[in-house]
């Protein structure tokens, strides 16, 4: 046992719901939570109550995230179908990562079901940058061939089905641009724990069964998914507990311990935990680099979920009192310790 170092793992997909619901999390809290967890550089999504689909509103979340948040953070721009003049406006600045599509309904506003607008979208956005999209199912094959039409770099997130797997799979056998994220929660989780966490484990796209679970490792061992993402989506615990409750769960301080634990078992190796968190997603979304950030702990220590609680402002996790792999112990943020010996500075 060792303590070691790894480079600042970064995370492609939170939900910090700054502003507009930071009952749930701010830039502040979803910040520590992102530290705790290992994560040196996280990228926000759009879909917050007066969502990211303007220029305004991209440089509210920039101002906000600066004055408050404690790593670096991107933004995905967001479209409802009818934004996509203001696409030029936003396309090149360095805060902007990606722009996020809905195309199942979700929490938010932001669904996009009408293959005009999906069309429009993927022509206006003249970017490298990738065009990251909510698809399940049936979905899917209309952004595999958009992506194909315009030559845009595609970045399926959260993929869950085996038929999704397969989809993705064979695509980048014909040579589409396209890759692919997969979150933790369903990784190690299936639809039976349903039974066990109600509406805790309610989150889109749904947990699957175990023959789904076991595509996404065989995608995830063979290279077809790239990534890992954590879909971060706070809600607390008197929301999720109402009829109907909203879908999401928390994930930045319990996806780096969940993915040492597949390693203490066997199912994936160090050297690809690195692949997931850090390298891939540094690729794919074009993440700055630096050399002296970076992340200690050691993969063989084993620690108890939540048993020194959480930084994330709702303040539960699907994963509590699981027993995880490499707590972290250190991060160091382009040179500046923020976190040392677990506690946060
Ligand atoms: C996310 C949220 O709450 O913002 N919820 C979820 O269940 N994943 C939205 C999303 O990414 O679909
Ligand atoms: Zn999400």
């Amino acid at each position: 046992m060792a303590i070691k170092k790894f480079p600042g793992f970064i995370d492609v997909h939170v939900h910090l719901r700054d502003p507009g619901a930071t009952h749930k999390e701010d830039f502040q809290t979803g910040s520590r939570a992102a530290v705790k967890g290992g994560f040196t550089f996280v990228i926000d999504m759009p879909n917050n109550p007066t969502p990211t689909i303007s220029p305004e509103a991209l440089q509210e979340k920039i101002r906000l995230a600066e004055q408050k948040s404690i790593v670096d953070i991107g933004f995905h721009y967001g479209t409802d179908g009818q934004n996509t003049e203001t696409f030029k406006t936003v396309i090149d600045n360095e805060k902007v990562f990606g722009l996020k599509i809905y195309c199942n309904y979700t929490t938010g506003t932001l669904l996009v079901e009408d293959q005009l607008l999906w069309n429009n979208i993927f022509r206006e956005w003249e970017s490298k940058k990738p065009i990251l999209v909510h698809a399940e199912k049936e979905k899917l094959p209309y952004m595999i061939a958009l992506s194909k039409k315009y030559n845009r770099h595609l970045h399926v997130c959260h993929i869950s089905l085996t038929e999704e797997v397969s989809m993705v799979r064979r695509a980048k056998e014909i040579g589409i641009y396209i890759s692919a994220g997969v979150t933790p929660h369903h990784l190690f989780l299936t639809e039976k724990d349903v039974n066990r966490l109600g509406s805790l484990a309610m989150m889109k796209p749904p947990l699957g069964t175990q023959a789904d679970q076991e595509a996404l490792w065989k995608g995830l061992r063979d290279g077809t998914i790239d990534l890992i993402e954590t879909d971060h989506a706070p809600h607390t615990k008197e929301e999720k507990e109402k009829t109907p409750a909203p879908f999401g769960v928390p994930g930045l301080e319990t996806a780096v311990g969940l993915m040492f634990k597949a390693v203490h078992e066997g199912k994936i190796s160090e050297r690809e935990v690195i692949k997931f968190f850090h390298d891939n997603p540094a690729r794919i979304f074009n993440v700055p680099t630096h050399e002296n950030t970076f992340i200690m702990l050691d993969p063989d220590q084993s620690y108890i979920m939540g048993e020194d609680g959480y930084e994330t402002k709702c303040h539960w996790s699907p994963f509590d009192g699981w027993k995880l792999y490499g707590q972290i112990q250190m991060v160091v943020i382009k040179g500046k310790t923020i976190l040392e010996k677990r506690k946060l500075i």
